[in-house]
């Protein structure tokens, strides 16, 4: 049976994160180069998107390019460019006709400027569809975002806009990139790797974390709904004891 039959509709994660790891090891498996895995990686991308819609997610996030990939050798972090833009321009109708709002975090003034064009244009194309909201995390890492966060926050307080003494966990998360989303509540990593690797630390607090051996470029709808059932089947207790998160 599909994992997808397995899957409770009332249940179904709002958001789910992912960290796509594992393209570079699945290129070398098929005895190709490392760019090989990111274009692979892309099909990825568009079964978990179709499998998130399809189950009702309201957001996804993608963990695409982070603040460390910049210091990788200058042909992949440019190949990593090009597909980028090649995949937006490539599928941006697709997402528009299936009502998908694109939607982006991250330093992305550092992207080269065909990219953050591109990346830019779709957003405002489908910024009024609301089936699924796609975030991808470009030039992202997590402590980029809170230090610039913490920033703000100081500059308002500064300019007397914020009392310090009223500064509390609501406000440190409307100065976060991702003030205008749930928390997910499901984080997907790839590969095998048990890290985080600098990815929405603040907003995983209580995360349930689903770690898989497959790699990128093979994981499938199939992936997601086992991600997705294995989630339903974790106690979620935020803290506090069984029977006092049982209805
Ligand atoms: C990690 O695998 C993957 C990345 C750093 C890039 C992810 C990019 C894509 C899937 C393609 C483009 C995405 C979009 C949204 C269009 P790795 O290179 O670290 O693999 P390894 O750990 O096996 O070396």
């Amino acid at each position: 049976m599909s994992a997808k039959n397995q899957i409770e509709k009332e249940k179904v994660p709002r958001h789910v994160a992912i960290i796509m790891d594992g393209n570079g090891r699945w290129a070398k498996n098929h005895g190709e180069m490392r760019v090989f895995g990111h274009m692979n990686g892309v099909n990825s991308v568009r079964e978990s998107l179709e499998a998130a819609t399809d189950v009702g997610v309201e957001y996804l996030t993608l963990y695409a390019f982070s603040t460390e990939n910049w210091d990788r050798p200058i042909e992949e972090v440019s190949a990593l460019m090009d597909l980028l833009v090649q995949t937006i321009v490539k599928e941006i109708e697709g997402l528009h006709d299936n009502e998908v709002r694109l939607e982006a975090i991250g330093d992305l003034n550092l992207l080269p400027k065909k990219c953050k064009e591109a990346l830019l244009e779709a957003i405002q194309k489908t910024k009024n569809n609301n089936r699924i909201t796609l975030v991808l995390a470009l030039s992202y890492s997590s402590r980029w975002e809170i230090t610039r966060a913490v920033k703000s926050i100081a500059d308002a307080v500064k300019k007397g806009k914020i009392d310090p003494e009223k500064i509390d966990q609501t406000t440190v998360q409307k100065y976060l990139e991702t003030r205008n989303y749930p928390d997910p509540e499901l984080l997907i990593r790839t590969s095998g790797e048990k890290r985080i690797s600098n990815f929405l630390l603040w907003q995983i607090a209580y995360s349930e974390l689903y770690f898989t051996e497959t790699l990128w470029p093979d994981f499938k709808k199939e992936n997601f709904y086992e991600a997705v059932v294995a989630f339903q089947n974790r106690e979620r207790r935020f803290g506090k004891i069984s029977e006092q998160t049982t209805i």
